[in-house]
């Protein structure tokens, strides 16, 4: 069990050597380079993926020790269907059974998990653990852990379009009316805090279709290391890089967004 005694995280927090107010609240992360880190050590990709889901355990406790509010990893997205139908069997089989297998870290680092993405294409297995999961852990209270699984930023925003039109053509709302707060509220990311972090590992620079509308004002950091080799160590070095960030939000120093312009 983690101490999460909000003693335990000014501790971990102090340890970290970065003032609280510059500590990211909100972090997503693209975990690339699995594939590419098995290759170079001569295994399968899938043993790059099953090292992959064990930093994932890693960086999960780590965030969830810093007291960060919300962390969003991008696990399966809608293009990568378009792999080989063996590699995205053998990628669905581990989310079901890491799904399964680690409900325990969930209770014991008092997580919630939330689902981002299209759930009724992803295969039944995947949805009964994802469903339990998100049931189990909807009763803690700490960190959100989001994972955007059958994911792509233009595909939830479409959906979310489409809900607004649906009540708008109910007449439940004006569509005048409709804000970046309804907008923000119709996502699957509803209710979580936008990232102020964005980690990409690999080396490689693209959004690559993940959370368009939510990373409006993130911070991007690229490591070279491989997701697999990315560990806590590393994850605190980002959010050292980010604290050492000056956001502007368009504006001449650091202050969060306006209200958005009604002109
Ligand atoms: C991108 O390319 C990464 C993925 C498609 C999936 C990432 C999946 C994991 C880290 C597995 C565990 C995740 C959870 C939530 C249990 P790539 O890494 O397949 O390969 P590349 O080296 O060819 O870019």
């Amino acid at each position: 069990m983690t101490d999460l005694s909000p003693k335990a995280i000014a501790q971990a927090r102090a340890e970290l050597g970065v003032p609280v107010e510059r500590l990211p609240r909100s972090v997503a992360i693209i975990m690339d380079g699995n594939g590419r880190w098995a290759r170079r050590q001569g295994l399968p990709r899938v043993a790059g993926h099953q090292e992959g889901a064990k930093n994932v355990l890693r960086i999960i406790t780590e965030a969830a020790r810093l007291g960060i509010e919300a962390l969003t990893l991008y696990s399966f997205s809608i293009e990568n269907w378009n792999r080989p139908a063996a590699a995205v069997n053998a990628l669905m089989h581990l989310y079901a059974q890491y799904l399964g297998h680690e409900r325990p870290t969930l209770v014991a680092n008092n997580i919630r998990l939330r689902h981002l993405g299209r759930r009724a294409s992803l295969p039944v297995p995947v949805q009964r653990e994802l469903d339990e999961s998100v049931r189990i852990s909807s009763v803690h209270t700490g960190m959100y852990l989001c994972l955007a699984l059958n994911y792509g930023g233009r595909a939830e925003i479409t959906d979310a379009v489409r809900r607004l039109a649906a009540r708008a053509a109910q007449g439940e709302i004006d569509p005048a009316a409709i804000d970046e707060a309804d907008i923000s509220a119709a996502l699957d990311s509803a209710g979580i805090p936008d990232p102020d972090l964005l980690i990409r590992t690999s080396g490689e620079w693209r959004l690559s279709n993940f959370l368009l509308w939510q990373l409006s004002y993130a911070e991007f950091y690229v490591s070279d290391l491989y997701w697999p080799e990315f560990g806590p160590e590393a994850f605190r070095q980002a959010l050292i890089a980010h604290a050492g960030r000056h956001r502007r939000f368009g504006g001449l120093e650091d202050a969060p967004p306006a209200a958005e312009s009604t002109r």
